[in-house]
């Protein structure tokens, strides 16, 4: 690590080390990597696995960072905030992945020239097929933006939205992949009650929805065309589909949505 940035993450939980897996695998981005986090174990952890150098305080590590990835939980920004509010300056970035943290509630308790990112990672960023929304203050000049953009595209498709589409955002890819996980879970269940084995039942369900998403994504159609022509006249799959209408589950998916980001919105 000899160009590129140097980073910090504070907070070494589930989404840190999803982001460093990918910032590390492109090791010409960084020149490098300081980590923090209140339980030391896990601040250890993580620095054995990647290689990386570990802080005893987030203070300590903003001051020796160019950016700096505020990786803890939403209740704990602020307090983090205060205490490195001190070291940061309009020459580092700050870049924080809290779901329904404000630029504005950040701001609060920083300089209010420090550049600030928000980003929505989800969580199959860990294999490197995440999808993000992010967005930049005007803070943030041009080169930094490209430098951030280059090192979140590690882990997924990287994309700049403004910020008000951030509760959406939230709700549609950050609280996703649950909503999937639970279709691939029904799915299999249904799968035993109609006599398949959970062993088949779950091989079937796994690569029915790797597939169908590829189609959807290789083909660039709209899923109801897809769908259309799979869904012959009086045949098998018109009768399941009927089954799921009458089951409310589009109308579900319409209130899961809107519940998880009204819910992005009160924080
Ligand atoms: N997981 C997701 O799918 C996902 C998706 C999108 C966005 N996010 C966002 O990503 C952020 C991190 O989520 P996560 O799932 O990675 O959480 P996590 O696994 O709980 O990791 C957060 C880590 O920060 C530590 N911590 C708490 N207070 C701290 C402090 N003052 N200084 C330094 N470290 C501190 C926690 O330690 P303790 O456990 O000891 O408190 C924990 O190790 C959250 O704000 C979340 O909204 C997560």
């Amino acid at each position: 690590m000899n160009t590129g940035v140097t980073l910090g993450f504070i907070g070494c939980g589930q989404m840190a080390r999803a982001l460093l897996g990918g910032f590390t695998r492109h090791r010409e981005l960084l020149r490098s990597v300081i980590l923090f986090d209140i339980d030391p174990t896990k601040a250890k952890a993580l620095a054995n696995d990647y290689g990386t150098a570990v802080a005893d305080s987030g203070y300590s590590l903003v001051s020796g960072v160019d950016v700096v990835v505020l990786a803890v939980k939403p209740p704990q920004v602020k307090p983090v905030l205060r205490e490195i509010s001190p070291v940061l300056n309009a020459d580092k970035v700050l870049i924080s992945i809290a779901a329904g943290v404000t630029m504005e509630s950040i701001r609060e308790e920083i300089d209010p020239q420090v550049p600030v990112v928000r980003v929505m990672p989800n969580v199959p960023c860990l294999i490197g097929q995440g999808v993000m929304g992010l967005s930049f203050s005007e803070a943030v000049a041009s080169d930094k933006q490209n430098v951030i953009l280059e090192l979140f595209s590690t882990v997924g498709l990287v994309e700049p939205v403004p910020e008000e589409y951030m509760d959406a955002v939230t709700a549609v890819s950050g609280s996703g992949p649950a909503f999937v996980f639970l279709v691939a879970e029904a799915l299999t269940d249904a799968a035993v009650d109609v006599g398949l084995p959970r062993d088949l039942a779950r091989r079937l369900v796994n690569q029915t929805l790797i597939g169908s998403s590829a189609m959807i994504q290789e083909s660039g159609e709209h899923p109801a065309l897809l769908r259309e022509r799979v869904t012959s006249p009086g045949g098998t799959t018109i009768a399941g589909l009927r089954a799921l209408e009458s089951g409310g589950v589009r109308a579900a998916f319409f209130d899961a949505v809107s519940k998880a980001c009204q819910r992005s919105a009160r924080r």
